[in-house]
């Protein structure tokens, strides 16, 4: 369909996430976090299908970066490009830990995050996630202490099962 500029302009923008490949990798090295990780990281944890990105409009705006035991998730890194934060997008891949990619036996998500970024603990804590500790001299680049935030998952049921 072609849209008038006018119709593009206010055409909703739309959020849609999905696994991250190769051709991913040079857009989410360019996408400042918390940590300054190496293009063979991100190659890692993309192989093993544990780093997905949020696209805006088909554009790469964020990713996630995760792992899982048998009974939690625990997300290593997660950003949005500034250009591109307060719009949904961070909500969307956290959310589809919490739906999407749940599984029953998983009980809990969790995160450690420096103690002075203050815009990702309320994010966390507007998706409800609560503080569970604090970690001493976690992060020793910048000397600070970690909060580790955790989500509960609500048991799913199956059958009979309460
Ligand atoms: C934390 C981060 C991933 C949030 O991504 P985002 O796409 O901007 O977040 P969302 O738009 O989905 O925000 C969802 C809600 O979280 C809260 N929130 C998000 N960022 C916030 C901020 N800076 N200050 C206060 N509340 C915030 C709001 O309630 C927001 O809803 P609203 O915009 O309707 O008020 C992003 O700010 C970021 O990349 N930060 C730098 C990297 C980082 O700190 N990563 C996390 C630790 S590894």
């Amino acid at each position: 369909m072609l849209w008038t500029s006018k119709q593009a302009r206010d055409r909703p923008l739309e959020l849609a996430w999905r696994y991250m490949v190769s051709a991913d990798v040079r857009r989410v090295l360019a996408i400042p976090s918390g940590f300054r990780w190496s293009e063979k990281e991100f190659r890692l944890w993309m192989q093993r299908r544990t780093a997905l990105v949020v696209e805006r409009n088909r554009e790469v705006v964020g990713f996630i970066v995760f792992d899982h035991t048998e009974t939690e998730f625990r997300i290593h890194n997660l950003a949005v490009d500034p250009g591109h934060r307060r719009a949904g997008a961070g909500r969307l891949l956290v959310k589809e830990l919490i739906t999407g990619l749940g599984n029953s036996r998983r009980d809990r998500i969790v995160t450690d995050v420096r103690e002075t970024n203050s815009g990702a603990l309320l994010f966390y804590k507007a998706l409800g996630f609560k503080a569970l500790g604090v970690q001493r001299g976690l992060y020793p680049d910048t000397d600070e202490d970690g909060i580790t935030m955790e989500y509960r998952l609500p048991r799913e049921t199956t059958d009979g099962e309460t």
